[in-house]
């Protein structure tokens, strides 16, 4: 497809409901993993203006750093700690309004005030995460925890 993506303006589920088909339609037909995660992310970024979003990766017993927008970030993650390593220990999504609040979180940057992360779940085991961060308080809810599942589910990780 174009590479050019349509930014439609709007309530936060508008604009998750224009972005989303974009992605899909972006990774539909490109195997390559990385170049897919890079054009989730830079999709998200562009649309939202998120302060960092990105995906971890599990290898061993640790989260790598993979596709991101956004500033330098830590590499690597111990299952566990932080938001990231807690959602993937848990399997489950966190929403954090206020990372200060969250015992553990991992500040790659003082600026991330409220975070959320996803699981990437395949046969039942966590391959990896979806971060964001931003820069505001209590940015994310339910509603993004709705639509950011929905694009994590629907990308192929070969596994
Ligand atoms: N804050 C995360 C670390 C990753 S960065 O925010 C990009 C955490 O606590 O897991």
């Amino acid at each position: 497809m174009a590479e050019d993506l349509s930014i439609v303006k709007g309530d936060k589920t508008a604009e998750y409901q224009s972005i989303i088909p974009q992605i899909k339609a972006l990774v539909t037909g490109e195997p390559d993993l990385i170049a897919n995660l890079a054009n989730t992310v830079g999709a998200l970024k562009e649309q939202f203006n998120w302060f960092w979003v990105g995906f971890y990766l599990v290898k061993g017993d640790e989260l790598v750093l993979a596709p991101f927008q956004g500033p330098v970030a830590c590499t690597r993650i111990k299952k566990g700690r932080g938001v990231c390593g807690t959602s993937w220990a848990e399997a489950k999504t966190l929403i954090v309004p206020d990372v200060e609040a969250f015992p553990g979180h991992i500040a790659c940057s003082s600026l991330s005030k409220s975070e959320i992360v996803v699981p990437v779940i395949r046969n039942g085991v966590v391959i990896g995460v979806l971060d964001v961060d931003s820069e505001l308080l209590n940015h994310f809810d339910e509603t993004d925890q709705q639509f950011l599942e929905e694009i994590v589910a629907s990308l192929d990780f070969g596994a």
